[in-house]
């Protein structure tokens, strides 16, 4: 109760990364309509980002944007003048831009592709820290909200680099939300998979399965911001984020064997390189 009073989605100015598509749009259509709230949105593509106003019809004076490659340092010094100069007042912040290399073996990475996955994956959510947590310190209910993965709780052969950077956001949202516990409310979150294009970004054909198995984009935006507004410390949502987690507290050893084995026996193309 306490929680919710001080703290809560309900009409705030949420500046939402990665709004263009995916998460970040299901999470900003929810956050207008369902919380009433102000978002600026954050992303590379414009007419994406510019459909979104199309979609809210009414609603469309409570979303605005701005083009940002979030995965360069210069881009969260500019959010943050644009935000100290008045332009867009905002008390929360989700760091939720990210991106999945294709499945592989970490020797078949390019430096060049470990780096892109860092940068936008891990750097940029520490980045917003060093931006943002100046500009929160000391509002009134004032939330840094980080979507890291099911990676975080159970890394995956063929995803090391993604599970690094994912592990990473996850443990300093951790330390985070320790060191500013009733000042700014940071949690982490951990999905399992969810049905947006992400996977589309590796070049290779998405498995009608695992599409199957993934979770409606829609459906994760409405659990994660429900438990948002509820304080959860960690967000853990979907079947195999929670599989995941129990597996690998039970033998850190013998998940990532038994999940490596899965992708071997699902035959997809998607998970040849990881053998
Ligand atoms: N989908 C899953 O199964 C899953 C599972 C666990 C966690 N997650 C996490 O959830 C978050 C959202 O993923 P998603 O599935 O919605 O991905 P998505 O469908 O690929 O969307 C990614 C969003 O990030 C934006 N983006 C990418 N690079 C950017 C950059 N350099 N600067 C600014 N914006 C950038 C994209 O917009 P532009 O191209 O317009 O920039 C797009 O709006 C990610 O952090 C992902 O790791 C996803």
């Amino acid at each position: 109760m306490f929680f919710n009073k001080k703290f809560g989605l309900k009409e705030r100015k949420v500046i939402v990364t990665g709004a263009s598509g995916g998460l970040g749009r299901d999470l900003t259509l929810r956050l207008i309509r369902h919380y009433g709230c102000r978002v600026l949105g954050v992303a590379r593509n414009e007419e994406k980002l510019m459909s979104i106003k199309t979609e809210l019809c009414d609603l469309s004076e409570k979303f605005e944007y701005i083009c940002l490659d979030v995965s360069q340092r210069e881009s969260w010094t500019r959010l943050g003048k644009y935000v100290h100069s008045g332009r867009f007042d905002a008390d929360v912040l989700i760091n939720n831009a990210g991106m999945l290399p294709r499945f592989a073996k970490f020797g078949m990475y390019s430096p060049e592709e470990t780096k892109k996955c860092l940068s936008l994956d891990q750097n940029s959510v520490i980045w917003a820290s060093e931006e943002f947590l100046p500009i929160f310190d000391g509002k009134e209910g004032a939330s840094i909200i980080n979507i890291a993965s099911a990676d975080a709780l159970c890394p995956l052969a063929g995803t090391s680099v993604y599970s690094a950077a994912k592990s990473a956001v996850r443990a300093f949202s951790e330390a985070l939300r320790e060191e500013y516990r009733g000042k700014i409310y940071i949690p982490a979150v951990c999905p399992g998979f969810i049905r947006t294009d992400i996977m589309k970004g590796q070049g290779r054909s998405v498995s009608p399965l695992v599409d199957f198995f993934s979770m409606p984009s829609e459906k994760a935006a409405r659990i994660l911001l429900r438990r948002a507004n509820a304080g959860r410390s960690r967000i853990v949502f979907g079947f195999d984020a929670h599989f995941m987690s129990a597996a690998y507290k039970i033998s850190p050893v013998l998940s990532l064997r038994f999940f490596k084995w899965i992708f071997k026996i699902s035959g997809l193309d998607m998970f040849r390189d990881i053998f």
